[in-house]
């Protein structure tokens, strides 16, 4: 049982592993948040809050004469609105009588074995059948507006996660204006705010920043979580690093626009708050009608960031992913984007093939341009039909003429997306989002179809039905290219165009549900204009998504390390492709862009007729390498050795959950004349064993003879050696020079 409650202190307290949460029912029904952090026994936690007068925070009415309560002092589980909180809050109403506010109070509390679900929402389920539901009712005496907050409890994986359910249960029509999935009152300390900021082809750079008293939001009103920002952040203490201090993350498991504010209030408690964003969102709640807001996935580690992304890792891995390729292994592809682009045929696809399969590459994936008349990105989306003029003879011949050669086959879609220039968009003008009498604004020449509707789905469907049906296609790429604006549903009257959004959210999920169910055997890749659906709503339909547009590894080191602070490798769609790169010019070795690619889906994106022999064999051996290190990557422990961009080179490690062996990985990223010698420091290894030591390659071939060590290079090494003293690098030279170390338990 982690869901205690206690009849006579009407404390109701969660224990996970490592964690306790705590809330206790007070005097006239006010819910009371007492604590969230570090796994405490029995005690009644009460105590840590203190209630005096504060001058200037007014007091409810039952309370009277007393001073002592305000609500805008204590610490409170879902903050009500417009009655005297004046900190950020997570929920606003507009109610029927024309009035601002809701006073919610505790009616009941009920503990269900099981996860919750949301219905058409995406969020995590309970693999190991240990988990246990909370649901804390809480109501509006006047209006009848009810909550219902849930919390799914996850004792083993340390995760507690939070939604809420609000009913109308009155007589007369609400709307709500803002309705967040959570609330987190952290009252004592000094916090800092990690996220995960960016744009397109540089998603997720780390950000580390003060609370202070101003609220700062983290968020996107783009219609999906974002380039921009990422719906993950971590409350950490200031002092916390890697391996020490508290830190709380919170991931919201959604997909559209999205806000988490913080804020340090007067008396320095900090609150945080996470779900839709309230930008364009008024949801009409007719009496009987229910709103479910997504889930926030929340853990707490008292032993740093790297803790606390080993759970998100972990429990993303166990209970977010599903379907056949959440821990079977994913085929190493290439891809015809970078080769390519629009211009493409049959017959260079298939040279491609050719010389794909002689790599010992297993899929090949036929990205945008294969449809419609789609020979640019100004034409053909929404034409789902294959341009025969390119693909001569058609998908299923040419499908069959890849599998023929040893390859599974996957493809490129953009579902939700419209050019002006299209079938589609000449038959049903009326399906894309635009506000009376303006033309819309156009994102890379194309609109965004109303995936609230559903002959939207229903046309959607049976096209990628068709196409999934009738060749064998093993991996579709879903790909999402623009921000959402315009957004005006032709299908909702003008009172209801607040819900547009979030319906558009709803219409994308009940797709990918619908194509997960109906084609289990195929799989999903998110993408969008790179990474700016890197989320864990997307990841309940797809095991990995393509983390960015900007394949240069060198800014993939920075992209793939914020990006895994909340998710795990075998998530982020990662490749290599040509030197010099695509989107920088930079040139770099071969085999730095594969160790780069490895630390993420593996695969190629380059034209394999342009390389070498040498390359070529190079690749044979890195593909050989990623299979051999395909579980320690995918499933070990993931650790970031150094703080991206705080020194010459970055380092990382997986090592395996019970130690027997890691891999060592380090990119040169700022190469140093008479450099600081390169000191690391292992970690997850068993301290008292021996490991031995295999020094896959270095790229820097051309080193000069005075460069090398004259040391007498140790390849056996202890594990606390390692850990404790680390292991000394050689003297670099050249651009980019990488580095992978396999260490074996002997
Ligand atoms: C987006 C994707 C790319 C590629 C192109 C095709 O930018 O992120 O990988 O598929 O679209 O148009």
């Amino acid at each position: 049982m982690s869901i205690l409650y206690d009849e006579q202190s009407r404390i109701i307290t969660i224990n996970t592993a490592n964690t306790t949460y705590q809330m206790i029912i007070g005097p006239h029904r006010f819910i009371q948040h007492n604590y969230y952090g570090k796994r405490i026994g029995e005690e009644d936690l009460s105590y840590l809050h203190l209630h005096y007068d504060r001058a200037c925070s007014g007091n409810p009415d039952e309370v009277f004469p007393s001073r002592r309560i305000s609500l805008d002092v204590i610490p409170q589980e879902y903050p009500s609105a417009g009655v005297g909180d004046f900190r950020i809050h997570p929920m606003s109403v507009h109610n029927g009588d024309g009035s601002y506010g809701a006073d919610f109070r505790y009616v009941k509390h009920e503990v269900i074995k099981g996860k919750y679900e949301l219905g058409g929402l995406p969020s995590s389920y309970d693999a190991a059948g240990g988990a246990e539901t909370l649901v804390v009712t809480m109501d509006d005496k006047i209006t009848g507006l009810t909550l219902e907050l849930l919390y799914g409890v996850f004792e083993e994986e340390d995760v507690i996660t939070r939604a809420v359910r609000f009913v109308n249960k009155g007589s007369y029509e609400e709307v709500l204006t803002r309705a967040l999935s959570m609330s987190l009152d952290i009252p004592y300390g000094k916090w800092d705010l990690v996220h995960f900021h960016g744009k397109h082809a540089l998603e997720r750079q780390t950000e580390r920043e003060r609370i202070g008293h101003s609220a700062v939001t983290v968020g996107s009103t783009r219609g999906t979580s974002s380039h921009q920002e990422n719906p993950f952040i971590i409350i950490a203490d200031r002092r916390t690093d890697e391996d020490h201090g508290d830190c709380y993350g919170m991931m919201l498991v959604y997909s559209g626009s999205f806000k988490a504010q913080v804020e340090a209030d007067q008396f320095d408690s900090v609150r945080a708050i996470m779900g839709i964003h309230d930008e364009q969102f008024a949801w009409h709640l007719a009496p009987g009608e229910s709103f479910t807001t997504p889930e926030v996935i929340m853990t707490y580690s008292p032993d740093g960031l790297t803790d606390l992304s080993h759970k998100y890792h972990h429990f993303i891995r166990n209970n977010i992913c599903r379907g056949k390729y959440q821990f079977a292994r994913r085929p190493v592809l290439i891809n015809n984007w970078e080769a390519t682009y629009f211009d493409f045929n049959d017959e260079k696809i298939l040279a491609i093939a050719d010389e794909a399969a002689e790599l010992g590459i297993e899929m090949l994936v036929l990205d945008d341009g294969w449809f419609g008349q789609r020979n640019s990105d100004n034409a053909g989306l929404g034409d789902w039909y294959v341009n025969e003029d390119k693909i001569k003879g058609g998908l299923t011949s040419l499908v069959q003429k890849v599998n023929e050669k040893g390859l599974k086959f996957g493809i490129w879609i953009e579902p939700e997306m419209i050019n002006e220039d299209s079938a589609l968009y000449r038959e049903h003008p009326d399906w894309v989002f635009a506000m009376p009498g303006r033309k819309p604004t156009r994102g890379r020449n194309q609109l965004v179809l109303d995936m609230g509707r559903s002959e939207v789905i229903e046309y959607l469907y049976s096209r990628i039905e068709a196409l999934l049906a009738g060749n064998n296609i093993e991996y579709v790429k879903w790909d999402m290219n623009r921000s959402l604006s315009d957004v005006h549903s032709n299908a909702l009257p003008a009172s209801r165009q607040g819900e547009a959004l979030h319906r558009y959210m709803l219409g994308v999920y009940e797709l990918m549900g619908r194509i997960n169910r109906n084609f289990p055997n195929v799989l999903l890749e998110g993408c969008s204009g790179g990474g700016a659906r890197f989320d864990a709503g997307i990841l309940c339909y797809s095991p990995q998504i393509w983390c960015s547009d900007d394949t240069d590894p060198i800014h993939r080191l920075n992209i793939q390390y914020g990006t895994s602070f909340g998710y795990p490798v075998s998530t982020m769609g990662s490749h290599v492709s040509a030197s010099p790169n695509h989107q920088t010019g930079r040139t770099t070795p071969m085999f730095t862009r594969a160790v780069v690619a490895m630390s993420g889906t593996f695969g190629y994106e380059l034209d394999p007729a342009k390389l070498s022999d040498e390359e070529k064999s190079q690749i044979r051996d890195q593909i050989a390498d990623f299979k051999r290190y395909y579980d320690l990557i995918q499933s070990g422990d993931h650790y970031r050795l150094t703080e991206i961009g705080d020194d010459y080179f970055e380092a990382w490690e997986f090592a395996a959950s019970d130690a027997s062996e890691a891999l060592l990985n380090v990119v040169v990223t700022d190469i140093q004349p008479n450099p600081t010698l390169m000191n690391i420091r292992l970690k997850g290894l068993d301290p008292d064993a021996v490991y031995e030591m295999t020094e896959k390659k270095y790229a820097n071939e051309n080193v000069p003879p005075e460069f090398s060590t004259d040391s007498v290079r140790k390849r056996e090494l202890r594990g606390d050696a390692l850990m404790n003293a680390g292991y000394t690098l050689e003297w670099a030279f050249g651009d980019y020079p990488a580095l992978q170390i396999h260490l074996r338990r002997l």
